[in-house]
């Protein structure tokens, strides 16, 4: 069975409901009515939704136990489903907790609707045997389809929802919450029967549940299949990473059968994320904070840049080696080729973290004449030394950057959530060439003090975009359609 994806339906009153019903139609062939939300439904008004339906309906109508908002008897409960059985609804679902007797009236009557029988865990998502266990126990009542669905609390738990849906055809199962939405993403890659997506971004159903709109614009949904191949970044807030917009739409314009997702990984889940990424035969990932050191000890080889850089943000599964590369330093590098030549010019670097070791490697490559400072002026010593490059304490930021051509912010000063701080002062800057590593916000206050300065400016979107560029010919050996990322991250900033 081609997974559907579904849109619930969680109007208040029959008549938005009969509206977003219409609505819902014209973006998929499944919706689910929530007729538990409904004030006051009853057999009349129930009879008044589904007379007008186009596409395919699931009535739902759940207790408050299971997170539902019925408020009547368990006997009008029934009465209601009997009533959509009789209405022709295409699927009901009721929940296994209801019990056999329940689930077999409701058998018994079934006639072409079908029944399904669901478990929801809102805590968490209990271990692969446990979930079998509960899937065999559904099975026993009956219903033409399963579904189980679990809460996430670490992305690792989407993996026991793709390995208890192997070789099941009746089973609708992904994890909920944000943490789980990679099993919503994934449904048809791993089979779930149906996966949920809202309406529209405030009208999820449940936790974690990703808009229709983001579902097929951003993540292509529709034409994720078994064989489709799974990127993804790996950040502990991954899920505010803009590659997505530029991957996925690079993808789609290239007819790439690739899907790129957030990964939202802790440090302590890291270990065990990359071994079920190769388990599962991932693609390869992109890597950002605080990871880009870290992964290097899950893979089994990292090339020479990266490796002289001393972080990964990119690596490819190539037939199950996992081989690391940085395209940060490229990503710089074209960012400031765009305004300017390099060779020969003087470059000032704030900051010496892993961004900074990047863009020194870039730089140099480049034939920059570079130097490092930074707020703890050992480290930016010590990355000089290693990278034979100028290093200068900040006692005078004017008069360092009096004796530069090209100022580079590589420190996360002015991103949100702190957007009114800068590494420099009012005065400090004057007639020079300004580029900001930060892209949210791409207009940091650092570019509008260059900018009232008369400085040129390079926002953090275009390394972003350059650095993109090069993660997408290493995983897919295509060269990427630049306008078209460098339009879907632009959509998608915050300026
Ligand atoms: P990344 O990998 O993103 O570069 P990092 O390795 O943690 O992150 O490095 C962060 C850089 O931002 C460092 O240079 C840090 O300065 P310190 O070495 O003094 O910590 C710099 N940084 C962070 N917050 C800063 C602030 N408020 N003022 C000045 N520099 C700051």
């Amino acid at each position: 069975m081609k997974t559907k994806i579904c849109i619930p339906i969680t109007a208040k009153t029959t008549s938005q409901a009969s509206a977003e019903l219409k609505e819902a139609e014209k973006l998929t062939d499944l919706v689910e009515l929530r007729i538990d939300y409904i004030n006051g439904i009853n057999e009349e008004n129930l009879e008044k939704l589904l007379i007008n339906k186009k596409g395919k309906v699931i009535i739902t109508n759940r207790i408050k136990s299971e997170n539902g908002k019925f408020k009547g008897s368990e006997k009008e409960r029934m009465g209601l489903l009997k009533k959509a059985i009789e209405l022709n609804a295409d699927y009901i679902d009721i929940e296994s907790s209801a019990g056999k007797e329940a689930i077999n009236e409701l058998i018994k009557i079934k006639n072409k609707t079908k029944i399904i029988s669901s478990y929801h865990n809102f805590k968490e998502t209990p271990s692969l045997k446990e979930l079998e266990e509960i899937y065999n126990k559904i099975k026993e009542l009956n219903p033409d389809l399963i579904k189980i669905v679990t809460f996430a609390n670490s992305i690792n738990d989407n993996f026991e929802i793709f390995k208890l849906l192997k070789n099941k055809n009746d089973l609708v199962s992904f994890c909920m919450g944000l943490r789980g939405q990679m099993s919503r993403i994934l449904a048809s890659k791993y089979g779930s029967c149906i996966t949920f997506a809202s309406l529209k971004k405030d009208k999820e159903s449940a936790p974690g549940q990703i808009s229709i709109e983001e579902m097929d614009d951003v993540y292509n949904a529709s034409l994720i299949k078994p064989e489709t191949k799974v990127l993804g970044v790996i950040g502990e807030f991954a899920e505010n990473s803009k590659s997505k917009y530029m991957h996925n739409k690079g993808f789609k314009q290239k007819k790439l059968d690739f899907v790129y997702l957030p990964f939202k990984v802790k440090k302590e889940e890291l270990k065990e994320f990359m071994e079920n990424f190769r388990k599962l035969e991932f693609a390869g990932g992109a890597v950002t904070v605080p990871h880009k050191t870290g992964i290097i000890n899950y893979l089994d080889e990292v090339d020479d840049t990266a490796d002289k850089i001393g972080a990964v943000n990119t690596f490819i599964n190539k037939g199950g080696r996992l081989i690391g590369y940085n395209t940060d330093y490229y990503g710089a590098v074209q960012a400031l080729k765009e305004k300017t030549g390099l060779n020969g010019k003087k470059v000032l670097i704030i900051g010496a973290g892993g961004a900074a070791r990047a863009v020194v490697y870039g730089l140099k490559k480049e034939d920059a004449e570079i130097t490092i400072a930074n707020r703890t002026s050992g480290k930016a010593e010590k990355l000089a030394k290693e990278f034979k490059v100028g290093f200068k304490e900040i006692k005078n930021m004017k008069e360092l950057i009096a004796g530069n051509d090209i100022i580079i912010n590589t420190t996360s000063v002015g991103m949100h959530p702190r957007p009114d701080d800068a590494v420099i002062k009012e005065d400090d800057l004057s007639e020079k060439l300004v580029m900001d590593i930060v892209s949210a916000p791409i207009i940091t206050k650092l570019i509008r003090l260059a900018k009232k300065n008369n400085c040129d400016v390079i926002t953090g979107d275009r390394m972003l975009v350059h650095q993109a560029i090069g993660q997408f010919r290493l995983w897919t050996g295509k060269e990427p359609d630049f306008k078209i990322m460098e339009k879907a991250l632009l959509d998608n900033i915050e300026r």
